[in-house]
C-alpha cells in the first residue's frame, strides 16, 4: 500500500491539499484532525475541563469513534452520531488541540489511523503522520504558510460557512495552537527528517496543489 503522509501547523491548506491530491491519484483522504477534534467534543459535552489530562484520560473509555468513507468523504461518527460538522468550530479546535497533548488519547488513536494505512492507499493529513503514525510512508510533506495568511484562509472560511468570526482573535489562537501543537511532550508538530518542504505563503490554491502533485509523482515514480 502506498501512503502519502502532509503534515503541518492549522489553516496551511494541509486537508484541501490533500483531498485533491487523494481525488487525483484514486487514494483514500483521512483527515486525522477529525479524531482530535471527535474527542475534545465528546469531552467538552461531558463538562470535562479538556486541560485536565487525567480527567480526559480517564473518560476515553467511553469514546466510540470512526471514521466512515461514502463518495470519497470522509465522516466522523461519536457512537451512531455524525459529527463532521459540529467539530468544525473554534471552541473544538482548542479542545481538540488540549486533547491531542493528552498520551493516552494519542495512543486510543494510533491503530485506528495505522489500521486504514493497512488497508488503503492513503493520503493522511495530521501533524503526527510522517513522524509517529506513518513513518514508512512512501512520500512526506510538511505544509506550512505564514501565519497571517493561515489566520486570513481560517477566518474566510468561517465567514462562507455563515459563522461569526474575528480576523484578530483567529490570529490570536491560530498562533497558541501553533506553539501548543509544537511544544508539546508526545508527537509535537515537527517535520519528520525526510519530508519535504512546501511553502503555500503566496501561492493559489492551484499553484500549491501543482507543486505538490509534481513532488508527489517524482517520488513515486
Ligand atoms: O488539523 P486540525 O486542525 O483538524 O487538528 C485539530 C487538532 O488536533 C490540532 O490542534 C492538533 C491535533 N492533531 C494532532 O495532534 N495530530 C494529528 N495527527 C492531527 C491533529
Amino acid at each position: 500500500m502506498n501512503a502519502i503522509a502532509i503534515d503541518g501547523p492549522g489553516g496551511a491548506g494541509k486537508s484541501t491539499m490533500a483531498r485533491a491530491l487523494a481525488k487525483q491519484l484514486g487514494y483514500v483522504y483521512v483527515d486525522t484532525g477529525a479524531l482530535y477534534r471527535a474527542i475534545g467534543l465528546y469531552m467538552r459535552r461531558l463538562g470535562i475541563p479538556t486541560t485536565d489530562f487525567d480527567a480526559v484520560a480517564g473518560n476515553l473509555i467511553g469514546v466510540k469513534v470512526r471514521l466512515a468513507f461514502r463518495n470519497g468523504e470522509q465522516r466522523v461518527f461519536l457512537g451512531e452520531e455524525d459529527v463532521s460538522d459540529a467539530i468544525r468550530t473554534q471552541d473544538i479546535s482548542i479542545a481538540a488541540s488540549n486533547v491531542s497533548a493528552v498520551p493516552q488519547v494519542r495512543a486510543f488513536l494510533f491503530d485506528l489511523q495505522r489500521d486504514l494505512a493497512k488497508t488503503n492507499h492513503v493520503v493522511m493529513d495530521g501533524r503526527d503522520i510522517g513522524t509517529v503514525v506513518l513513518p514508512h510512508a512512501q512520500v512526506k510533506i510538511f505544509l506550512t504558510a505564514s501565519p497571517e495568511e493561515r489566520a486570513r484562509r481560517r477566518y474566510e472560511e468561517l465567514l462562507e460557512k455563515g459563522m461569526e468570526a474575528d480576523y484578530e482573535q483567529v490570529l490570536a489562537e491560530l498562533k497558541q495552537r501553533d506553539y501548543d501543537d509544537s511544544h508539546r511532550a508526545v508527537a509535537p508538530l515537527v517535520p519528520a527528517d525526510d519530508s519535504i518542504l512546501v511553502d503555500s505563503t503566496g501561492l493559489t490554491r492551484e499553484e500549491a496543489l501543482q507543486r505538490l502533485l509534481k513532488t508527489v509523482q517524482e517520488k513515486l515514480s
